[in-house]
C-alpha cells in the first residue's frame, strides 16, 4: 500500500507526534489508532528471540525460542553465507511471533577481552564484523522483519557503560569502532540502529549530532530510524535534534511533554519533530503492509533447532591438534568436567534465550554408542575444587586411550552489565587440565567461552577446541566435530594473548569511570600484536581442520591500481587432505609507501570455500582505493599514499602463503595542513610548500638568526635539520619581531601553495 507520509504528519496532533517518538511500554512502540499507525513489538536479539510472553507483566518473561550461537561464535564462523542463513530463520520466527523489529546484531569491537559482553559481540576486527552484521541484517530482513544494529558507537565496555566517555582521535573512531557500522549500514540498510548509553569525546552518543546525523545519515545515507539503547536518553529534546528519533522504552510521559513543551515554547522547531515522527512512520508502515501482506509463519523448532545444530558445527575453531583428533569409534574415552552435562552456550543479560532443547554432549554420546565415561570433575558454574573428584578424574583419564575436558567459563564469570577482571579460567578448572595432562598425552580441551581466556597448559595438552559459546546445539556440535563427522572450520575472529598484560589497552582499561581513554589508538587486536612482533597464544585468523590446503599460483590482474580503479587478487586453493574441508582465505594488506603509523597488516577480505579431497579452487577478491586507505583528519577523509603497498594472501594472520606487490597510483596530493602549529621539516619536505618557505625563511634572515642559535650547525642544511621539528609560530622566538610580523603571511602563503 502506498502511504502520504506527509499528510498523515500534518494530520496529527503535536502529542501524538511527540508521543509516536517514545515507546509505549518495554517492547512496544506506541499506536495512534484514530489514524491506523499499529504498535510495534520489537524483541532482543540477536542470536535468539527475546519476547516477552503475550500477557505478561513482567518484560523478562520471554517465550521458549530456539538459541543460535552467540555473536562470538557467529563470527567465528567467517561465513557470511552462514550468518545470512540464521538471520533468515530468526526472521521467520521473529514474524511468527509478530515481532516488527528484532534488536541486533552487536557489532561493537572488542577493544579489550575483558569486556563482559564481548560474546554478543563478533570481533576484534572492523572488516570482518562488518560482512558478517551486514549478511545478518539481510537475512532476517528478507522475512518483512526489522534488526537494529547496535550499540552506536564505541561501547567497548560494561563498566559505567551508562555514563563514561569513549574517548579517541577521530581517526580511531573512523579506522576501527565505526567501520562494521558503516559496511552494515550501506550495505543492508537495517531498519533501525540503537544508539549506545555511553559519550563519545564527552557527548552521549544518544544527543550527537555529528554521529547520527552527520556520520550515519549524511554520510552514509541510513534511512532508517534511531532508537535509543533502553533508558539511554539523558536530554530528549537535545536528542531529538541531534537524530534520535525513538525513545526506548519511554519515560511515562515525561519526555513526550517536555518534547511538546520545547515545540510550544520555541526551543524546538516543529520540523524538527516532524522528520523524526516522518522517519519512525516510514518503518512502521512498512512492517504493517508486510505483515498484513503475508500470512504469519508456522514455527518448527525442531528445524530451527537443527539448524542451530548446523551453525555450531560451523563456529568451532580447532585451536590445537596434535594428531589426537578426531577421536575412533573404538577409543575409549572419558569426559570430565561439568560442561559435558551442562554446557554452557550462551551469555547473560539482555540476550538470554529462553530455550529448553538443549543438547550436551554425554547425552549425545550415548545415543551415538560411543565408548564414553563421565567424570564431573569440576562443575560447570563455579570454581570448587573437590579433591577426590579430582583424584577420579585423574585416575580414569590415566587408563583411558582420551581424556577430553568439557571446561569454560561459568555464568557468573562473563555478562552483560560487568567486565571480567582479569582473563583466567576458574582455578579448579586449570589445576585439574595441568593433572589430567600429566597423566594422559592424548588430552583434548574442548572450551565454553565468550572470549579468549589464557591457557596456560596449551603446551601440555595434544588439543583444544573452542566451541565459543555455541547455542543450544552445541553438546551435538561438539561431538560431531571430537569424532570427526563434522570437519572444524572456525577461524579466530580475536586475538586469543597469552596474558592479560599483553592486551593493548590493559593500561587503559576500563578507566576511571567517567572517561575511557583509547590510547592505543588503532592499534586493536592483532594490529597491536603483529606492530610489537609479540608472541600471542593464537592469532587472529587461526584455525585447524582435519584436511589440508595449499595455496598456489597468486596472481594480480595489473601490477598497479588506479586511482578509481579495480584490481582482481586471485590464487588457487587445494584440498591435500583425505575429507572434505573448508579453507578460509584471508587477504590482508600492508603499506609500503613508508606512511608512519599504520598496522603491519590489515584484513579487507575473507572468502570461505568448501573442497572435496583433491579439488582445486581459485578464490578471488576485487581491490579498490578504499582497501588502501586510512582515515586522514588533515583532510576529514580516507586517503592512500601513492607508491608500493602488499597484498598478504594466507590460511592466518600469521600464516601468510602468498604475498604480492601492488602499485597504487594517484594523482591527489598528500594532505598536509598548515597553520602556525605545522612543523617546518613537514613544509620543508613538501614539494608544494619548500618552494614558498626555503626563500622565505632566507629572506627573513631566520636562516643568519637562527645559524647563531643554532646549537652549532654551521651551515643552513644543518640548521634545516635541527629546526626540522619545530613549529612554524617558533620562529619568531628566534628570529625577533620581524619575523614574528611577517609570520601570519607567510602561513598564508603556504596554505595558498596546497590549496
Ligand atoms: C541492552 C540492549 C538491549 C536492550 C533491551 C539494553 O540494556 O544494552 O542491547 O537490546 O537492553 O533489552
Amino acid at each position: 500500500m502506498s502511504h502520504d507520509l506527509h499528510a498523515l504528519v500534518a494530520s496529527m496532533t503535536l502529542e501524538e507526534k511527540a508521543g509516536l517518538c517514545s515507546g509505549a511500554d518495554f517492547w512496544h512502540t506506541k499506536a495512534v489508532e484514530r489514524l491506523g499507525i499499529p504498535a510495534m513489538l520489537v524483541s532482543d536479539g540477536p542470536h535468539g528471540l527475546r519476547t516477552v510472553a503475550e500477557g505478561s507483566a513482567n518484560p523478562n518473561d520471554s517465550i521458549r525460542a530456539v538459541c543460535f550461537p552467540a555473536g562470538c561464535a557467529a563470527a567465528a564462523s567467517f561465513d557470511p553465507a552462514l550468518v545470512r542463513r540464521e538471520g533468515e530463520t530468526l526472521g521467520r520466527e521473529a514474524r511468527s511471533v509478530g515481532v516488527g523489529v528484532l534488536l541486533g546484531p552487536a557489532v561493537n569491537i572488542k577493544r579489550s577481552p575483558l569486556c563482559g559482553r564481548n560474546f554478543e559481540y563478533y570481533s576484534e576486527d572492523p572488516c570482518l564484523a562488518g560482512q558478517i552484521a551486514a549478511a545478518f541484517i539481510q537475512g532476517v530482513q528478507s522475512q518483512g522483519v526489522g534488526t537494529s544494529l547496535k550499540h552506536f558507537a564505541a561501547n567497548n565496555q560494561e563498566y559505567h557503560r551508562m555514563y563514561a566517555s569513549s574517548e579517541m582521535e577521530e581517526r580511531t573512531l573512523r579506522e576501527i569502532y565505526l567501520p562494521a557500522f558503516e559496511q552494515a549500514v550501506r550495505e543492508a540498510q537495517p531498519w533501525t540502529v540503537m544508539c549506545s548509553y555511553n559519550k563519545i569525546n564527552g557527548t552521549y552518543a544518544s544527543e550527537n549530532p555529528y554521529l547520527l546525523t552527520q556520520i550515519l545519515r549524511r554520510e552514509w545515507g541510513f534511512e532508517g530510524f534511531v532508537m535509543s539503547d533502553w533508558g539511554a536518553v539523558s536530554d530528549r529534546v537535545k536528542g531529538l535534534e541531534a537524530g534520535l528519533e525513538l525513545e526506548m522504552p519511554g519515560s511515562g510521559g515525561i519526555n513526550d511533554a517536555a518534547i511538546v513543551a520545547a515545540v510550544r515554547e520555541g526551543r524546538l522547531e516543529e520540523a524538527v519533530l516532524d522528520r523524526a515522527v516522518l522517519r519512525m512512520l516510514n518503518i512502521l508502515l512498512r512492517w504493517a503492509d508486510l505483515d498484513a501482506a503475508t500470512p504469519r509463519p508456522a514455527l518448527d523448532r525442531q528445524a530451527d533447532h537443527h539448524a542451530a545444530v548446523a551453525m555450531a558445527e560451523e563456529c568451532a575453531v580447532l585451536l590445537k591438534n596434535k594428531g589426537v583428533l578426531p577421536l575412533q569409534p573404538d577409543q575409549h574415552v572419558v569426559y570430565i568436567g561439568g560442561f559435558a552435562k551442562t554446557p554452557r552456550f550462551q551469555g547473560g543479560g539482555s540476550s538470554h534465550i529462553n530455550t529448553d532443547n538443549i543438547d550436551n554432549a554425554l547425552d549425545v554420546a550415548a545415543e551415538k554408542h560411543r565408548r564414553v565415561q563421565y567424570v564431573q570433575g569440576f562443575p560447570n558454574d563455579f570454581d570448587q575444587r573437590d579433591e577426590a573428584e579430582f583424584l577420579r578424574a585423574v585416575k580414569a583419564a590415566g587408563k583411558a586411550d582420551v581424556a577430553v575436558i568439557f571446561a569454560g567459563l561459568p555464568d557468573s564469570f562473563e555478562s552483560e552489565g560487568y567486565d571480567r577482571k582479569h582473563m583466567r579460567l576458574p582455578d579448579c578448572q586449570n589445576n585439574l587440565i595441568a593433572r589430567v595432562a600429566a597423566v594422559q598425552k592424548n588430552t583434548v580441551v574442548v572450551l565454553h567461552t565468550g572470549s579468549p581466556v589464557e591457557c596456560p597448559w596449551a603446551d601440555d595438552v595434544a588439543g583444544v577446541l573452542c566451541m565459543y559459546l555455541g547455542g543450544e546445539g552445541v553438546g551435538r556440535a561438539t561431538d560431531a566435530l571430537l569424532y570427526g563427522d563434522a570437519n572444524p572450520s572456525g577461524r579466530l575472529p580475536e586475538t586469543w594473548p597469552l596474558r592479560l598484560e599483553d592486551t593493548p589497552c590493559y593500561l587503559d582499561f576500563p578507566g576511571d569511570g567517567t572517561v575511557a581513554r583509547y590510547n592505543e589508538g588503532v592499534y586493536v587486536g592483532y594490529r597491536w600484536y603483529d606492530a610489537r612482533n609479540m608472541p600471542v597464544r593464537w592469532p587472529f585468523g587461526h584455525g585447524l581442520g582435519y584436511a589440508r590446503f595449499i595455496y598456489r599460483d597468486a596472481r594480480l590482474s595489473a601490477p598497479a591500481l588506479e586511482e578509481d580503479g579495480t584490481v582482481t587478487v586471485s590464487v588457487g586453493v587445494k584440498n591435500t587432505g583425505e575429507v572434505t574441508g573448508k579453507e578460509v582465505v584471508q587477504l590482508y594488506i600492508n603499506d609500503a609507501t613508508g606512511t608512519p603509523g599504520r598496522p603491519p597488516k590489515e584484513l579487507r577480505h575473507f572468502a570461505k570455500i568448501k573442497l572435496e579431497p583433491g579439488e582445486e579452487r581459485r578464490v578471488s577478491f576485487t581491490l579498490t582505493r578504499r582497501d588502501l586507505c586510512w582515515y586522514n583528519q588533515t583532510i576529514g577523509d580516507w586517503y592512500a599514499a601513492p607508491g608500493r603497498y602488499r597484498v598478504l594472501l594466507g590460511h592466518s594472520s600469521r600464516d601468510i602463503h602468498a604475498t604480492l606487490d601492488l602499485e597504487y597510483r594517484t594523482t591527489r596530493p598528500a594532505p598536509l595542513q598548515v597553520d602556525e602549529d605545522t612543523l617546518i621539516g613537514a613544509l620543508l619536505k613538501d614539494p608544494r610548500t619548500a618552494p614558498v618557505l626555503r626563500p622565505a625563511l632566507e629572506k627573513l634572515g631566520t636562516a643568519a638568526a637562527l645559524n647563531g642559535d643554532g646549537g652549532g650547525a654551521v651551515n643552513t642544511e644543518m640548521m634545516m635539520a635541527m629546526f626540522e621539528g619545530m613549529p612554524l609560530r617558533r620562529l619568531g622566538n628566534f628570529g625577533g619581531p620581524e619575523v614574528a610580523q611577517a609570520l601570519p603571511a607567510l602561513v598564508e602563503q603556504l596554505q595558498a601553495a596546497v590549496r
